[in-house]
């Protein structure tokens, strides 16, 4: 038997929000759903949101899930703390504060947090128009071929819920807990974000020494924080628009960036360019900072 919290069993036995939403065609606002999972699986959740178009406000939002105790819970924890916000507010929403809703899950039983929040970006990249398949290329290299899970998927969730071994992993997005096969990758993966964080202290620190002393960052450190702003700062939103920068070089002041998924081929990109990464550049590293792309 499971150790549910009493909040998780309180919306096991009456979940809020279930149900789907009809689209009754009110002028100015949209209906749209997002789905993740499949029965054959187990675990399936249809999350439906109901949007002003003006605000990009969630007036509403329903679910349908099919799974265990957890996954009821957790969509309708989900249904609660959506409710109200932009979509861009919406798209920060992590798993784990879909398990903090409910007062925690068991580890084996994170992955029904995960597929909430899935279903979330699902929805909202459909309402945006993003198609799924563009967006789960733009997730980087499949790291276990048995549940489909990508690096960038197994990365998010590591950083997220400061994961430290591969079974933890397996219980947030079920990697690895098919053949077995990807398990070394996973260990590699935890070590690097690992290493991310070490390296991001330290150039935090090397910050603050760096301001004390008035002294300008030296190139490895102007390199670091470069990397760090792009990884906390400007990935997120270009990934939850589709699509994804990568630091290529530095030589002096040029920072040259590879653009991909839908920034890529987006006619916009060299706005993007400009307005998100050189000026986010340029106030958090260096003001002489020019971007360009390769
Ligand atoms: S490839 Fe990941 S479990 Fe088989």
């Amino acid at each position: 038997m499971w150790d549910y919290t009493d909040k998780v069993m309180e919306l096991f036995y009456n979940p809020k929000n279930q149900g789907l939403l009809e689209d009754d065609r009110e002028p100015g606002i949209a209906v749209v759903f997002g789905e993740v999972g499949s029965i054959a699986c187990g675990d399936a959740l249809r999350l439906h949101l109901k949007i002003e178009v003006n605000s990009d406000k969630i007036l509403d939002s329903r679910f349908q899930t099919f799974g265990c105790t957890s996954a009821i819970a957790s969509s309708s924890a989900l249904t609660e703390l959506i409710k109200g916000l932009t979509l861009d507010e919406a798209l920060k929403v992590t798993n784990k504060e879909i398990a903090d809703f409910l007062g925690g899950l068991p580890e084996a039983k994170m992955h029904c947090s995960v597929m909430g929040q899935e279903a979330l970006e699902a929805a909202i990249y459909k309402y945006r128009g993003i198609p799924l398949a563009v967006h789960e290329e733009d997730e980087g290299a499949l790291v276990c071929s048995c549940f489909g899970i990508s690096e960038s998927k197994i990365r998010r969730v590591i950083r997220e819920n400061n994961l430290t071994t591969a079974e933890q992993v397996t219980s947030y997005v079920k990697a690895g807990g098919g053949c077995g096969s990807c398990l070394a990758d996973i260990d590699d993966l935890i070590a690097a974000v690992q290493r991310e964080r070490v390296v991001g202290v330290q150039v935090a620190t090397g910050i603050a020494a760096t301001k004390e002393s008035q002294r300008p960052l030296t190139n490895v450190q102007k390199i670091a924080l470069i990397q760090k702003v792009l990884d906390e700062e400007v990935r997120p939103l270009l990934i939850a628009d589709g699509g994804d920068v990568e630091l290529y070089d530095v030589d002096g002041d040029r920072v040259q960036v590879t653009l991909q998924g839908a920034c890529g081929s987006c006619s916009s990109s060299t706005a993007t360019l400009k307005v998100a990464i050189e000026a986010k550049l340029q106030e958090r590293v260096n003001q002489n900072l020019l971007v360009e792309a390769v």
